[in-house]
């Protein structure tokens, strides 16, 4: 983290400049950038669904919305951030048993699950828990008992720099919404994470 003005005491943190990323679509074509928030090896992806959708997607529903009280449970849609308005963030870590998800798999088959790039799914190969990413990472198969969490963003247009100034959701094994960072343990402490470097995209 690089200061503390982030949304009801989460760090805020610089995740990449657009320019980089986009940089990184148009060569790799890997819509999905790895980093860590909001501690070290808590893997988070950003993903611009309109690069992998193919279509304009500038605001998503926030699954949470009025789900907590207190301002992350009063945001209703998120917006996109970047020129298209088409960035956002998750989660990488499965919300059922806390496997890390492999968001970085485009070409979803029997055996390599991952990001169905047709229609924006995220499967957990641990024990098939499915997110809809372009819903707002709602759960639309497997065991996952609450959405995937939302990492909120800001984007500086003059200078291009993407952060992450908090996030909307209890994360790993929490039934509650917590406020601080050091209570958003988003792993499971039985797991070793890694952050994967970018580009990070494989093909199945
Ligand atoms: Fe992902 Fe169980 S840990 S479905």
């Amino acid at each position: 983290a690089n200061n503390n003005d982030g949304i009801g005491g989460f760090p805020k943190y610089k995740i990449v400049n657009v320019s980089d990323f986009q940089q990184q679509v148009k060569s790799s074509g890997c819509p999905v950038y790895f980093f860590s928030y909001p501690l070290t090896n808590e893997p988070c992806f950003l993903v611009d669904l309109e690069a992998l959708l193919g279509k304009p997607v500038p605001q998503i529903p926030n699954p949470y919305y009025g789900q907590y009280a207190g301002p992350l449970g009063q945001i209703k849609t998120i917006n996109g951030v970047g020129p298209n308005n088409s960035i956002y963030a998750f989660s990488d870590v499965c919300v059922h048993l806390g496997c890390q998800l492999p968001a970085q798999v485009l070409v979803t088959s029997d055996n390599n699950p991952g990001l169905d790039i047709q229609n924006s799914v995220l499967h957990c190969p641990c024990h098939g828990s499915m997110y809809l990413l372009a819903k707002g990472g709602i759960v639309v198969g497997g065991p996952a008992p609450r959405p995937l969490p939302i990492v909120f963003l800001e984007y500086d247009q003059n200078t291009g720099d993407i952060y992450a100034v908090g996030t909307n959701a209890p994360y790993f094994s929490a039934s509650i919404p917590r406020t601080t960072p050091s209570d958003n343990l988003l792993y499971d402490p039985r797991y070793d994470y890694s952050v994967p470097s970018n580009p990070s995209c494989s093909k199945g």
